[in-house]
């Protein structure tokens, strides 16, 4: 098979080396890739957005296969015209995506077909929404409704808080015009339970935890995740089978009611509070950086798997029985400014696995490029060797310009130790 991945990010990275360990794959494809990527794809300098030149792109090639990464290819309908050209493809049409690219979409359809999440209300309306939060009381959730790279949500602490990100959404345009979600605002651990689906179809991945915070102790600002691990020790089989049977198959059947079927990843960010299960949000895509610790335990072959997913059969599905953890390098400055184009040395000598999230090649050698640069990911018996073993890894890379957390699965093993 020709495999066509589609972005550019640690994610699809952690995608193209599953499909190099797949023995049905001949050739990897990655539109844009990066420079890591480079070593097991041939990377064409496409953009992810640019889905008339990926269509002809794929079909000149006859790419067998394509997977689609990132959510806007997804808005973008990318699905929809490659299947419409006859083209096989993993991931959700675009009425699909609205799961994730429309808050309101996706809180409709929860109330509607009774799956447990946040009480919530929607306004496009200053006053009302100010009327509306004032009542509830501080603190509460807002979102900006539509695609806003994750920097859309605002948790108000306080009425101050609360008023101002109104302001921004809905007075000041900062993020366009639109409208807020306003959200009862929901308390207890995370958890990213991805499942692929094809439309009543849900199976399920490894559960797994991002880091959303920069800086160890969950303190700084919000990033797009600085690390994950898998399994998680305090989100116990029971909670498992009930995020399955309560939420992400009442989904998956929902949408199929709804006459918009889901097919490839059904991301679950879903929280265990003292009322239960809950959903904070749902993604029509893999999850980065979950994806650089879950795709490193699939043991099955993923090109068949993907294949299954995108025809409606069923797929094989088997897991490495280890625990996984990965850590996130950042450019300094991250999620703020930073500057681009620090060298980074003895990366070959790293034995774990590296997943290139923004780096770049200048004379010979991988250089910085983005704010998140590098995914270091160890597999290991428990999830404090796992700890230790990234840890030490990353000390044999040398950059000035790169800090990361210390602290990648403290929730876990905090729980481990005081079960001890
Ligand atoms: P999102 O961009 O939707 O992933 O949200 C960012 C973060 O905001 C989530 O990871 C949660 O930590 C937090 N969050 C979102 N909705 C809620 C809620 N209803 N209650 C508490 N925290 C929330
Ligand atoms: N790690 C969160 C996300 O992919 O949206």
């Amino acid at each position: 098979m020709k495999v066509l991945v589609i972005g550019s990010g640690g994610r699809e990275h952690a995608i193209v080396d599953a499909l190099s360990r797949s023995e049905k794959v001949s050739k990897i494809i990655a539109a844009p890739g990066n420079a890591g990527m480079a070593e097991l794809a041939v990377c064409e300098s496409i953009k992810d957005t640019d889905v008339d030149r990926l269509l002809s792109y794929a079909k000149n090639e006859r790419v067998d296969l394509t997977v689609v990464g990132p959510e806007a290819s997804l808005a973008l309908g990318i699905v929809d015209k490659f299947e419409e050209a006859g083209m096989l493809i993993f991931g959700p049409s675009k009425a699909a995506a609205q799961i994730e690219s429309s808050k309101e979409f996706a809180k409709d359809l929860m109330q509607k077909y009774n799956i447990p999440t946040a009480a919530y209300a929607v306004f496009s309306d200053y006053e009302e929404a100010l009327m509306y939060v004032a009542k509830q009381g501080a603190p509460i959730v807002l979102k900006y409704d539509g695609l806003a790279a994750g920097k859309g949500v605002v948790v108000a602490q306080d009425m101050v808080e609360a008023t101002d990100a109104l302001k921004d959404m809905l007075l000041d345009d900062k993020y366009g015009h639109g409208k807020v979600v306003v959200e009862e605002c929901m308390v207890g651990p995370e958890f990213s339970f991805m499942c692929f689906v094809s439309g009543e179809a849900v199976y399920p991945m490894v559960v797994a935890q991002d880091h959303k915070r920069a800086y160890d102790g969950d303190k700084g600002p919000n990033t797009g995740g600085m690390g994950a691990y898998t399994e998680l020790p305090f989100i116990t089989e029971e909670d498992k089978a009930y995020a399955l049977n309560e939420i992400m198959i009442p989904m998956a059947k929902a949408m199929v009611k709804e006459g918009c079927p889901f097919k490839g990843v059904l991301y679950g960010g879903l929280m265990k509070t003292a009322q239960g299960i809950k959903v904070i949000e749902f993604n029509a895509r893999f999850g980065d950086p979950e994806t650089e610790v879950v795709l490193p335990r699939l043991t099955s072959d993923i090109a068949e798997l993907f294949s299954a997913i995108a025809k409606g059969e069923t797929p094989i599905i088997e897991w490495d029985n280890r625990a996984s953890l990965g850590v996130v390098l950042a450019s300094l400055g991250y999620p703020g400014d930073y500057t681009k184009g620090a060298t980074i040395e003895n990366l070959e000598a790293v034995d774990a696995k590296v997943y290139h999230m923004g780096t770049t090649i200048h004379e010979g050698k991988y250089v910085t490029n983005g704010g998140r640069v590098l995914f270091i990911t160890a597999l290991a018996d428990t999830l404090q060797e796992a700890q230790a073993k990234v840890s030490a890894e990353i000390k044999k890379i040398e950059c000035n310009n790169l800090f990361h957390r210390n602290d990648i699965g403290w929730q876990a093993i905090d729980f481990i130790e005081s079960e001890k």
